[in-house]
């Protein structure tokens, strides 16, 4: 069945609803879900989080997920057929958990390495993130569910994003921030799109008449629903009249009846709730919610192993950055000793922090990885080398925790077990019984039983009235400062506030109570229960510890260093200040590889840091964010049975300083993308500063000779051979560039790229179309694209800085 006959079945229900029903179906009916309308045969649509997985509709580990890498990693995959099939497993997943629409992929652009969500981005370059995006949307709709890609638009940094008015020219606007959501609307024919929390040149996105109905509907012809950012709608009149559809959450939101009054007061057109509620109709009919419309993709497509693919896309995106003497792949059965270190190569960071967050099945952390794979001749030492932070983590490992939840004169309404340290209740989450209404106080109850004696320290995470006992100590009463932000969700991006420590004794269980006091905040916030118990054990000296770590590496072959950010450095709700690693880890691995010149540093981080040591060290490989089978693939390339299948999507800089673009604060509520189309690549080639790493750099396991390229009419291809000893993978990258500068463009860009693979010895060809685009620029005064006559070279690459072989090629006025 077509949309044209589906939207038949649209019509027909849309002709049974009156006002009040139209305008309940255009907004959250909790936190996640529309409501159903059984009278007209819908069920009710399911949202969820997204991008790396699939969480549903409760934020709890009882149901968990398979958690992918992180968008930086599937950025440097380059792989859209990849991309494809995670986005097939997400719809699989979103079909185990009922969930019709997975918010993401994420789709803004890396500005500036201190965006606080750069990890969940794909990339700097505007195609390449189109491309992977239009892919990852298509495999999702492949297995009949819908995406929302986000966040439309220009949503760049976390700082004030609720109310900052990004000021953008249109050629930037148009070359850059918008040309990804061109690409997945041309090539994916999404059925969502989420609007975002910030403004763009005044109107706030969720407003936004120009950019959702003049460019996104009208120009580029998008048919699906435009669905808010959560809790982003402000303003009844303004939302309708510039095109978005649905506002979530609910049931408290500018939708529903506020909408109906508006309509009846005669600020709204009544046809303007139809067009919404059709398109609302239209997407609840492909994902198959309503009676009579046969969905898009009517029986669930072959099953994919979800272990397998998180694995394939973490190794797939790894980038070796370095490899000084062929340090890797290690010989394993040459070898005798290997030492491990760092704090994340046994609690691996494997996703960055917010909305992104799913709960994994299981997390295999870099140790499980090694010691798995490694043959019983290798003696594998493990030393945590540095603690990455100081500040407390979650309560976890020795605690049994419930939640006893009162109402305000103190009566039980409800209980809940409590699977982590962590409440993250919204409507749907609340124990049985109990409404945020109703509830005055939950408190977090249980036993601590400590693995080590000495002081322990507690404290909590949250907002809002808070009283901390541990084995009779009372820690902490009263309510912390509530951060300076008109964020709606800023109650889920609190740091943990230590309260004190507590003498204990190993193996002697101690009784905890943390009774918080949910605040009760006004419409405009996130009704939710947000608070966890956090806490650390007793510390282990630090210089002892870094000596131990340096011993275990000069008595072994090779010293393998991770080395990674923390989730309050890379999370959304805040942007970086530093790109420093924290903690004493760039200390850690100077001393390390002054023990042991075959040190291996993993960097396990989602977004550019500073690596002073990285002369230092034989090899340094990337791992991003790499989602729960880190360790597995990590093993995987460390042994030579993969290649780092990586190249990388973002400029890495030296440091902070040298990065084209550090503005994310806004200035009386404004910031001005003054840099116009100069990001990333773009922008460090007009500097002249010499990155870290350029964009496209990364390392294989062979080598390659680029022999032949050929430019027929706009098919360039390229002919390549494997002149190393072993099979290899090969992204190939085609720019272009031009002498021509009367027109301010950057020196060269991205106009293509295929991966290719190919048996030592063997050659291989890649071939690429080139587009209109690619020769294109926005042209701000006449308000349209425009192509730039003239000759232009088409290099084939293996990163921006390294071109291979070359041609010209003549573009004619059109
Ligand atoms: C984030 C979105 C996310 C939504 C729902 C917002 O805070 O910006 O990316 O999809 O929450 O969790």
């Amino acid at each position: 069945m077509t949309d044209a006959e589906r939207m038949r079945v649209v019509e027909a229900a849309l002709a049974r609803l009156d006002l009040d029903t139209k305008a309940r179906l255009l907004a959250g009916h909790d936190e996640w879900a529309l409501p159903d309308l059984p009278r007209i045969g819908l069920r009710s649509l399911v949202f969820s989080d997204g991008p790396i997985g699939v969480r549903g509709v409760r934020w709890t580990p009882e149901d968990p997920s398979i958690a992918l890498p992180s968008g930086t990693a599937l950025g440097a995959s380059w792989d859209p057929e990849l991309a494809r099939r995670v986005g097939r497993l997400l719809a699989q997943e979103a079909r185990r958990k009922g969930v019709h629409v997975v918010l993401g992929p994420t789709i803004n652009l890396h500005r500036s390495p201190l965006g606080g969500r750069h990890f969940e981005a794909l990339s700097e370059d505007p195609y390449l993130t189109g491309v992977l995006a239009a892919a990852y949307v298509a495999g999702v709709q492949d297995g009949g569910v819908a995406t929302t890609a986000k966040h439309f638009v220009a949503n760049e940094a976390e700082t004030a994003r609720y109310s900052v008015n990004n000021i953008v020219g249109s050629r930037a606007l148009r070359e850059l921030y918008l040309a990804p959501f061109e690409t997945v609307v041309e090539k994916a024919h999404p059925w969502g799109i989420m609007s975002a929390y910030n403004a763009v040149n005044g109107p706030t996105m969720t407003e936004h008449h120009h950019l959702q109905n003049e460019v996104l509907r009208g120009e580029w012809g998008f048919d699906g629903c435009v669905v808010s950012d959560w809790m982003a709608a402000r303003d009844t009149v303004g939302a309708i009249t510039g095109g978005m559809d649905v506002a979530m959450p609910g049931p408290q939101t500018v939708y529903g009846e506020p909408l109906a009054r508006a309509v009846r007061a005669g600020r709204v057109k009544e046809s303007l709730v139809d067009d919404a509620v059709r398109r609302v109709l239209l997407l609840a009919a492909r994902v198959g919610l309503l009676e009579g419309a046969p969905p898009a993709v009517p029986a669930p497509p072959a099953p994919i192993d979800g272990r397998a693919l998180a694995r394939e896309a973490a190794h797939g995106g790894f980038v070796l950055l370095r490899n000084e003497n062929a340090a890797l792949p290690l010989d394993a059965p040459a070898l005798r000793d290997i030492a491990l270190i760092g704090s994340a190569a046994r609690d691996a960071r494997v996703m960055g922090g917010g909305a992104a967050q799913v709960f994994p099945e299981r997390v295999v952390s870099p140790l499980d990885g090694l010691r798995g794979a490694l043959p019983d001749s290798v003696r594998l030492t493990y030393c945590p080398g540095t603690r990455l932070t100081d500040e407390l983590d979650l309560a976890a490992e020795g605690f049994t925790l419930r939640a006893i939840v009162r109402d305000a004169e103190g009566h039980v309404i409800g209980e809940s077990a409590l699977p982590t340290a962590e409440v993250q209740w919204s409507g749907t989450d609340m124990p049985e019984g109990v409404s945020y209404e109703t509830l005055h106080s939950v408190e977090t109850v249980g036993t601590f039983t400590p693995r080590k004696s000495g002081p322990h320290t507690f404290g909590f995470k949250g907002l809002g009235h808070q009283r901390l006992v541990v084995d009779g100590h009372a820690l902490y009463d009263g309510e912390p400062d509530a951060p300076e932000t008109d964020d709606p969700l800023s109650a889920y991006f609190t740091s943990p506030i230590p309260c004190g420590t507590v003498d204990l004794t190993a193996g002697k269980p101690v009784e905890v109570s943390l009774l918080h006091i949910a605040p009760k905040p006004d419409e405009a916030h996130n009704q939710a229960v947000v608070y966890s118990l956090a806490y650390h054990e007793p510390e282990r000296d630090a210089e002892e510890l870094i000596e131990e770590a340096v011993t275990a590496a000069a008595a072994a072959d090779v010293a393998v260093v991770v080395v990674a950010t923390t989730e309050s450095v890379e999370s959304e709700g805040a942007d970086r200040t530093s790109l420093e690693l924290p903690g004493r880890q760039d200390e850690l691995v100077s001393r390390v590889a002054a023990a042991n010149p075959r040190t291996i540093v993993v960097v396990n981080a989602g977004a550019p840091v500073e690596l002073p040591w990285r002369e230092e060290v034989a090899a340094v490989l990337l791992s991003w964010f790499p989602g729960q089978e880190a360790g597995a693939a990590l093993a995987d390339v460390l042994l030579g049975i993969e290649e780092p299948g990586g190249r990388l999507p973002t400029t890495w800089p030296v440091c902070l300083a040298d990065a084209p673009v550090t503005q994310v604060i806004p200035e009386d509520g404004t910031l001005h993308y003054s840099e116009g189309v100069f990001i990333g690549y773009r922008a460090w080639q007009r500097t002249g500063t010499a990155p870290a790493y350029p964009f496209g750099h990364g390392l294989g396991y062979t080598d390659w000779s680029y022999e032949r390229l050929n430019v027929k009419d706009r098919t360039v291809s390229v002919r390549l051979r494997n002149t190393g000893s072993r099979p290899g993978r090969e992204v190939v990258q085609f720019y272009v560039t031009t002498a021509d500068r009367r027109i301010e463009r950057p020196v060269r860009w991205l106009a293509g790229f295929a991966t290719v693979e190919a048996p030592a010895g063997e050659s291989v060809e890649a071939t690429i179309e080139l587009f209109d685009r690619t020769f294109q620029i926005w042209d701000e005064a006449a308000g349209q694209w425009t192509t730039v006559p003239g000759v232009y070279a088409v290099e084939a690459s293996r990163s921006i800085t390294s071109p291979q072989i070359s041609t010209t090629l003549t573009i004619t006025p059109a």
